[in-house]
């Protein structure tokens, strides 16, 4: 080895050395826990003393030396940018009490949750609303009550938006709100979930929704949500960007379903179950005009037969995997619109309507290759007429057919035998 060698070989050690040098201040510069700053432990342990803890699950949350890092905490986490609180989530935690508005001086808060706690019935605080960086605030399932604040027109950053209850506790709604005029100002909410809030003073709900252009997921079930007044709102900005509404459980009319055709054209999945649409006339023109439905659930609606004319075979049959229509005042034409198109339909329920005299149906149902969950119970349905139908198609998709309480008789079961290799549950308790 020549001495030039050596040289070099120093100078690459020395390379080395001061190249892991720099890697670990590079990765101490990044490291997550820069530790948080002193005025926003003081405010996480303000919102601690608030608050009881039967769980003990805020045990980390403490002044001693080995806690003194309180990006470490439980369900605290810090940007690991800048080092401040930008997420709290303390879902499900047992917790009780008091919020402490000393958690405004979290000013750099993304993400709240205090779901699935139980703060006994207390107003959501004004104050959450200075959180002005919000982007995600869960306080569902979380026994709050009294008004929604208005200030959360101030989190104008939000995203998801979550205050939704148990609709078990359907009885008294505790969170209610008088209007929903803050609403529009959450012009980039994606996801709003009220369900089991009282909503039922709320005159304009539709008007407000429709100001969020960027709207996905619209929640609003069991809120006792008045018919809405429809005017020049049918058209409007977020009627592109609902993927998921779910309606069901309130006192809407058959207005709703002449807004809901047009532009909707991103629609998956559509709940408007335990509503009154007596009389509605077009229902099914309007639900195949969604290209993309895959869920359609209108159950106990008071829904008409359909005229059927040409539309039967339309586009978004294609595109339909479970339709529930069950409990309304459909008659055997149904049948004749699920025949056809509806090649993806995998869940299929029927049960509480009105099928005397319907000629074919069987058939209908054997065309439908990919059916799972045939449900079709207590609707007068007549014995099939067996003939070419006995082997087909959906056959082996089968797996949970109940048609019980119906005047089928024992032709059925000529049906049954055969090729329904997949056939798990079976209820039939007709006459036979
Ligand atoms: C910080 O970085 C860690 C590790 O890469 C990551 O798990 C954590 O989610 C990041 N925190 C935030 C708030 O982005
Ligand atoms: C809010 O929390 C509940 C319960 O913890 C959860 O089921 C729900 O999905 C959350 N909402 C959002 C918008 O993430
Ligand atoms: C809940 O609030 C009521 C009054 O509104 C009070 O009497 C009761 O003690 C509170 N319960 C708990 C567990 O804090
Ligand atoms: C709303 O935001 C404004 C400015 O961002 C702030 O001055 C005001 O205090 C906030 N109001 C509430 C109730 O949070
Ligand atoms: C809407 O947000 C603006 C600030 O962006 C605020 O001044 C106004 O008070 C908010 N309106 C409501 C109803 O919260
Ligand atoms: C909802 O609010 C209305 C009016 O504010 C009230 O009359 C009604 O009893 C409430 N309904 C429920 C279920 O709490
Ligand atoms: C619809 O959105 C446009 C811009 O995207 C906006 O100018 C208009 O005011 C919005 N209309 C309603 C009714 O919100
Ligand atoms: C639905 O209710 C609204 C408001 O009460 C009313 O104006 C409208 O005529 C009703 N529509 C139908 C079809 O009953
Ligand atoms: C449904 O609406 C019709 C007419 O609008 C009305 O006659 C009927 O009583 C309503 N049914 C229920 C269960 O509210
Ligand atoms: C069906 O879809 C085609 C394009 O995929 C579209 O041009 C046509 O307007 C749609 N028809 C209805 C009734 O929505
Ligand atoms: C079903 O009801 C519609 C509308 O009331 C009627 O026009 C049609 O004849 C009925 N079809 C059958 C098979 O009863
Ligand atoms: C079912 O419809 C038939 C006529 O299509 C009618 O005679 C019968 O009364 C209806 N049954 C019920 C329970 O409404």
């Amino acid at each position: 080895m020549t001495l030039t060698n050596i040289d070099h070989e120093k100078q690459i050690y020395c390379f080395k050395v001061f190249y892991a040098f720099l890697v670990v201040l590079l990765l101490r510069m990044n490291n997550p826990c820069i530790g948080c700053s002193e005025r926003e432990m003081q405010a996480l342990l303000a919102f601690k003393q608030g608050l009881v803890d039967d769980g003990n699950s805020l045990l980390s949350w403490g002044r001693e030396v080995q806690n003194r890092d309180c990006c470490q905490w439980e369900g605290v986490y810090c940007s690991n940018h800048t080092g401040h609180v930008v997420k709290l989530d303390l879902g499900d935690q047992s917790l009780r009490g008091k919020i402490s508005p000393e958690l405004v001086k979290l000013q750099h808060l993304e993400y709240l949750d205090l779901s699935s706690n139980n703060f006994n019935r207390s107003k959501i605080p004004d104050f959450i609303g200075s959180l002005s960086n919000l982007i995600y605030l869960n306080l569902s399932y979380a026994n709050f009550g009294g008004q929604i604040p208005n200030q959360l027109g101030n989190l104008t950053h939000l995203q998801h938006l979550d205050l939704s209850s148990d609709e078990y506790e359907w009885f008294d709604h505790s969170i209610y709100a008088e209007n929903l005029n803050w609403l529009p100002n959450l012009s980039g909410l994606k996801h709003l979930d009220l369900s089991s809030t009282n909503l039922s003073d709320v005159v304009g709900w539709l008007e407000a929704v429709n100001m969020l252009p960027k709207l996905r997921d619209l929640i609003l079930s069991w809120c006792n949500l008045p018919p809405p007044i429809i005017s020049s709102v049918s058209l409007m900005n977020s009627s592109k960007s609902l993927v998921h509404v779910d309606l069901s459980y309130n006192n809407l009319n058959s207005s709703i379903i002449q807004l809901l055709s047009g532009t909707h054209t991103n629609l998956v999945h559509l709940d408007l179950s335990w509503n009154n649409f007596t009389g509605v006339v077009g229902w099914l023109e309007a639900v195949n005009m969604f290209p993309k439905l895959t869920n359609l659930i209108l159950y106990g609606c008071n829904l008409p037969p359909p005229i059927m004319s040409s539309v039967s075979v339309m586009n978004s049959s294609k595109s339909l995997v479970r339709v529930d229509l069950s409990y309304n005042n459909l008659n055997s034409s149904i049948f004749q619109w699920l025949s056809g198109t509806h090649t993806n339909l995998v869940d299929l329920y029927l049960s509480g309507n009105n099928f005397t005299g319907a000629v074919g149906w069987l058939e209908a149902i054997n065309m439908l290759p990919k059916l799972s969950n045939l449900i079709l119970s207590g609707s007068d349905l007549p014995p099939p007429i067996m003939s070419s139908v006995s082997v087909m198609n959906s056959s082996k998709s089968l797996v949970h057919v109940d048609l019980s309480d119906n005047n089928l008789n024992s032709s059925i079961f000529q049906w049954l035998s055969g090729t329904h290799t997949n056939l798990l549950i079976l209820i039939y308790l007709g006459t036979i």
